[in-house]
């Protein structure tokens, strides 16, 4: 049975299962409406993050906020959760072990208990934990996919991957952004 989300949180905040919560100030939990039809998924908490507990808060959050309002959505009508709950040591890429290990004792429950209609994954990581570990965001991005959940799935590029882009493949990068979330939003009204 899925577990209540508030008594999932706090089981959450007390975690201490895997050598990342040492490098962390505490796990980052979730951020919107339990309730939302849409669950977002991105990678794991950068500093900001870190610091508020809360995912997607910092520039990567702030970009995301920008491509929601493209396809007339905002933060507070969606749930936006990590794959990963603890930033790890220098910021760096969680390896697909810590990120199946964190998954699979988190997200899953998180998953369960929100029980979205549709899943975006945001990123690289994300798409390989919710697809198949051979999942390309370059190749799959944009093409739905079903879960373990029974829920369907979407992938887009991670904001962060954004903010590194400049010229010509910014601009391609924020249309097929907007594209891949325009699916999303279409997929459930
Ligand atoms: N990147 C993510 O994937 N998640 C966050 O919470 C912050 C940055």
């Amino acid at each position: 049975m899925a577990q209540n989300h508030s008594a999932l949180e706090q089981s959450l905040l007390a975690c201490n299962a895997c050598p990342l919560r040492k490098s962390a100030i505490g796990p980052t939990s979730y951020n919107g409406s339990p309730q939302s039809p849409f669950m977002f998924i991105g990678e794991g908490p950068g500093g900001v993050e870190d610091q508020y507990g809360v995912p997607l808060v910092g520039p990567s959050g702030q970009l995301l906020d920008k491509a929601l309002a493209s396809v007339k959505a905002t933060r507070d009508r969606i749930y936006t959760s990590n794959i990963i709950k603890c930033r790890p040591q220098g910021n760096r890429t969680p390896t697909l072990d810590e990120a199946c290990f964190c998954a699979n004792l988190w997200l899953d429950k998180e998953v369960e208990s929100v029980m979205p209609k549709v899943i975006v994954a945001l990123g690289s990581v994300a798409l390989k934990y919710l697809k198949s570990p051979d999942a390309r965001i370059t190749r799959d991005r944009g093409v739905w996919f079903n879960t373990k959940y029974g829920i369907e799935a979407i992938a887009t590029y991670h904001p962060a991957y954004l903010l590194r882009l400049t010229g010509s493949e910014l601009v391609k990068a924020k249309w097929d952004v907007y594209y891949d979330l325009k699916a999303a939003v279409e997929k459930v009204t």
